[in-house]
């Protein structure tokens, strides 16, 4: 190396170590930005097969698969009223009606919790009363979903009163009465009940007659059938072995508490108050009360003979025979006849 670029060497290094030693004093500057993204990894090695998914995967076949859990239910429920009558296209665009008779607009009702009397529309379509109106089927899908819409404590729309009947509660949603003879009185004579052809609660009234309400001139009370039957009427019509969906009573029921009884006229007594009531009919008919056909003779009656023809209503539109409350019915019966004399 020749001295001269040894001079220049060194020079260099002196000046480098002037700026270097003049930069050491200042703070550091900011940290730059991140770098890009690398590029992509290679590839892992492939996983172990997994399990192809099987049928018994989906909770569908919980229900789907059953043989007789769907089947064994649609045979009864297709006999009965609600899977064979046509109830349910009964005015079914009228907001007052839809509530008890269509199956789409019962589940709204129950679902914005509103009892009938409250719905804002009818039903567009007619909708049978099917699985879905009473279980929330589709709703998890899973076999929770056999869970009843509703089996809330009823307050009754018209008499205020609150029927607690267990599994029951879902039947006394719709199985309630309509209006009783105080919706009758007379605009134009307040003493005086204005008599329709309906003057009845309506062929509801079932829940009502078991807790002793809905006839008139009587202070009724629940009978033993309310009182005692655990889940009232479906203890009864769906009650056995299984949850028979015909809507048929079982005797089976009524054994565990009337241990000979052979059929429903235990003791004969329903055969009794059917008597009774055909008594009660001769009398209102006699008195021009009734028509040929057994229906309310229209007219603007006093309290004594409306509340006759009233109780009658009361009585075949329960359609029991008296069964639902043997004492109250058998009462309504005495009060009725002695009102007609
Ligand atoms: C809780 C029991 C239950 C479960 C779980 C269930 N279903 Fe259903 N499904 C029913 C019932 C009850 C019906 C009505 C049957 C009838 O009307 O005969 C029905 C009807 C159907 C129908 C006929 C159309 C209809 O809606 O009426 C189809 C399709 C269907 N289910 C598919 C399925 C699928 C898919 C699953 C699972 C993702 C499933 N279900 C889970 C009970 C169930
Ligand atoms: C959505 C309202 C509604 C519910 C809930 C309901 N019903 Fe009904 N029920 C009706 C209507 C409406 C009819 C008339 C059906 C027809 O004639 O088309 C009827 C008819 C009946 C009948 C007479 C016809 C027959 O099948 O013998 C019985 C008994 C009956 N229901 C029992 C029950 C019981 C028990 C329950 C509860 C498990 C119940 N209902 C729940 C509305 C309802
Ligand atoms: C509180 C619920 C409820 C309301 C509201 C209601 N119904 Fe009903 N209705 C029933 C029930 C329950 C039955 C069936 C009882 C039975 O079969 O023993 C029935 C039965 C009937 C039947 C006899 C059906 C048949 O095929 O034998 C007619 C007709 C009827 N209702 C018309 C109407 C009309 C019209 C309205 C509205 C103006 C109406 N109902 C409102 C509950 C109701
Ligand atoms: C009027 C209301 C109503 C209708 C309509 C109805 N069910 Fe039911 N179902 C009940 C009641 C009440 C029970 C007894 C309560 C319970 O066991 O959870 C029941 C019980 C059942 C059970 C036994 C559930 C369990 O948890 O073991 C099955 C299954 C069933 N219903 C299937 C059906 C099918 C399928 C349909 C349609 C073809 C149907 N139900 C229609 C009211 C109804
Ligand atoms: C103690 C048992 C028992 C209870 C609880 C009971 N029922 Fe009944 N129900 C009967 C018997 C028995 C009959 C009459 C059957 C006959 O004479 O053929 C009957 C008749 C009926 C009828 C008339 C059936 C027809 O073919 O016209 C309807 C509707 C009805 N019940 C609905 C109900 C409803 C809704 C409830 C609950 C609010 C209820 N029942 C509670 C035993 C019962
Ligand atoms: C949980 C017990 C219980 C069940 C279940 C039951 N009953 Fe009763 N039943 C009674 C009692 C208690 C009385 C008497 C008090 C009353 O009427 O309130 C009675 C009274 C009667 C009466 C009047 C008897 C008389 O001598 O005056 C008849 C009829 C009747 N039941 C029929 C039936 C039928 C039909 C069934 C089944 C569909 C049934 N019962 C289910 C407890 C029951």
């Amino acid at each position: 190396m020749s001295t001269k670029k040894i001079l220049v060497l060194l020079g260099t290094l002196i000046l480098a170590a002037a700026v270097l030693s003049a930069c050491g004093g200042g703070p550091a500057g900011p940290a730059g930005p991140a770098g890009p993204v690398g590029p992509t990894g290679p590839a892992g090695p492939a996983g172990a097969d997994g399990k192809s998914a099987s049928a018994a995967d989906l909770t569908c076949t919980e229900c789907h698969n059953d043989t007789t859990l769907i089947a064994g239910k649609s045979g009864g429920w297709e006999i009965s009223g609600h899977g064979s009558g046509t109830a349910y296209a009964e005015e079914y665009s009228n907001k007052s009606c839809a509530g008890c008779h269509s199956g789409n607009s019962f589940i709204e009702m129950v679902a914005a919790g509103q009892n009938f009397s409250q719905l804002e529309k009818g039903a567009t379509d007619p909708m049978r009363q099917n699985c879905q109106t009473c279980h929330k089927i589709h709703t998890t899908y899973t076999s929770a979903d056999w869970e009843l819409r509703t089996a809330a404590p009823v307050k009754q729309v018209v008499s205020g009163l609150t029927f607690d009947g267990g599994q029951g509660n879902l039947c006394a949603t719709c199985h309630q009465a309509r209006r009783y003879m105080p919706n009758f009185v007379d605009k134009t004579d307040a003493t005086k009940y204005a008599a329709t052809i309906r003057f009845n609660p309506h062929l509801s009234v079932q829940s009502d007659v078991l807790m002793g309400s809905g006839g008139f001139g009587v202070e009724g009370k629940p009978g033993a059938h309310y009182s005692m039957v655990k889940d009232t009427c479906v203890a009864c019509h769906m009650g056995g072995e299984s949850a028979s969906h015909t809507n048929e009573p079982q005797l089976a029921t009524c054994v565990a508490c009337h241990a000979d009884a052979k059929d429903f006229n235990v003791n004969g007594a329903q055969a009794k108050i059917e008597e009774r009531v055909a008594e009660l009919k001769a009398a209102l008919t006699a008195k021009g009360l009734l028509d040929k056909e057994g229906a309310p003779v229209p007219g603007s009656y006093d309290e004594k003979t409306a509340l006759a023809l009233w109780n009658y209503g009361v009585i075949e539109e329960d359609a029991s025979g008296g069964l639902h409350n043997p004492n109250y019915v058998n009462a309504l019966i005495d009060a009725s006849l002695e009102a007609l004399k």
